[in-house]
């Protein structure tokens, strides 16, 4: 059932292509976005996005989207506390739900919180027969297949593809995108699988790496940008599977408070394609190397390039087109965490303290 993977965890990472293939071909038909009627975004005036853990930290990517995309404002928050805070909602609102196993007691609690408050209540599951999937007025599959490992990362890339559809479909609604702009994305999006097999075939040189980052008490990953919740994701598969103290920042927040944490022994990962972001992450790194942190900068061909000198490592991406790059990036995020639970000896599959579906708050 592990189809010669050592671990679910490894063979769910390697699945990404396909998976993600599979729910590119479902959700784009040509140059037709196939999602329902209902959801027309047009008169929106917000969209709210609710979620824990990793499926919150896609919902924290697509804030990014949704807001240069479609210019619609969002407002996201962790199940937990958007449920007791009694947050005031526009009628004239969405309201997302984004759950791999479709019951997270309070995932479940705050869309129940939602229901008759705003136009609709969309659920964006793995499982099409939960009880998010059931209780919302819309659902909508992201494909990933069965995901067994407590570490989430198929789904993860499929929740932020799905995530990225709808983006692309309020753009549309919205206005805010051309139908060429539209399509350019649709292409980015596209290009995905194959740029995901490039970025699989860095696991033995991130397993080479891992050996030494598993030596260390705390990692910090750093983004700006969409990349920012990457940088958080990437900790939490970390600390989740590895029991390394990893926290992610953004970039810019580093001198206002974690650059202290900055020696030699703390490795820092850099997650930064050479985008318009670019330079400024950079100068943040070169705080980091100014300091003898250890960095792993994490780009592409042309980061490379520029800014590789003087860091610890860094690793190639393929180039991805602005501002999908955090679905290809998640890979090396999933990849560092599994390689340096690895090199610890420690369970991938059933991390101590953790269950696959936290059922009760
Ligand atoms: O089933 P859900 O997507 O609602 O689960 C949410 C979190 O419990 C989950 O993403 C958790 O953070 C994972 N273990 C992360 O890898």
């Amino acid at each position: 059932e592990k189809g010669g993977y050592k671990h679910f965890m490894a063979k769910e990472i390697a699945e990404q292509p396909v998976v993600l293939g599979d729910a590119l071909r479902h959700y784009l038909k040509a140059d037709h976005i196939n999602l329902p009627e209902e959801l027309d975004f047009s008169n929106i005036e917000r969209l709210t996005l609710v979620a824990c853990g990793t499926a919150f930290y896609a919902c924290s990517v697509a804030k990014y989207w949704f807001e240069s995309l479609a210019g619609l404002p969002c407002e996201i928050d962790v199940a937990s506390e958007f449920r007791y805070r009694e947050p005031p909602l526009p009628k004239n609102s969405f309201a997302l739900f984004v759950s791999q196993s479709g019951e997270t007691a309070d995932t479940l609690a705050a869309l129940r919180y939602c229901k008759g408050k705003v136009a609709h209540t969309v659920a964006v599951v793995n499982v099409p027969t939960s009880s998010i999937a059931r209780e919302a007025d819309l659902a909508l599959p992201i494909l990933a297949g069965i995901e067994v490992g407590v570490a989430s990362t198929k789904a993860f890339s499929c929740q932020l593809l799905a995530l990225a559809v709808m983006a692309l479909k309020a753009g549309r609604d919205r206005g805010h995108l051309s139908a060429a702009q539209a399509a350019a994305h649709m292409d980015t999006l596209r290009a995905l699988p194959g740029l995901m097999n490039a970025a699989l075939a860095t696991s033995d040189e991130i397993a080479r790496l891992a050996a030494q980052l598993a030596e260390a008490q705390d990692i910090l990953f750093l983004g700006r940008g969409a990349m920012y919740p990457l940088a958080l994701e990437g900790a939490l598969k970390l600390k989740e599977i590895s029991y390394i103290h990893a926290e992610g920042y953004a970039s810019g927040e580093l001198k206002h408070g974690p650059i202290a944490l900055i020696d030699r022994t703390v490795p820092v990962i850099v997650m930064a394609p050479h985008d318009r972001l670019f330079d400024k992450t950079v100068s943040n790194m070169q705080e980091v190397m100014a300091r003898h942190g250890k960095v792993l900068l994490v780009t592409d061909a042309k980061g490379a390039t520029t800014a590789a000198e003087g860091t610890w490592a860094h690793l190639r991406m393929p180039e991805v087109a602005e501002p999908f790059a955090p679905i290809l990036y998640a890979l090396p995020a999933q990849l560092l965490a599994y390689h340096t639970a690895i090199a610890k000896g420690t369970d991938v599959d059933q991390p101590r303290n953790l269950a696959k579906s936290v059922t009760v708050e």
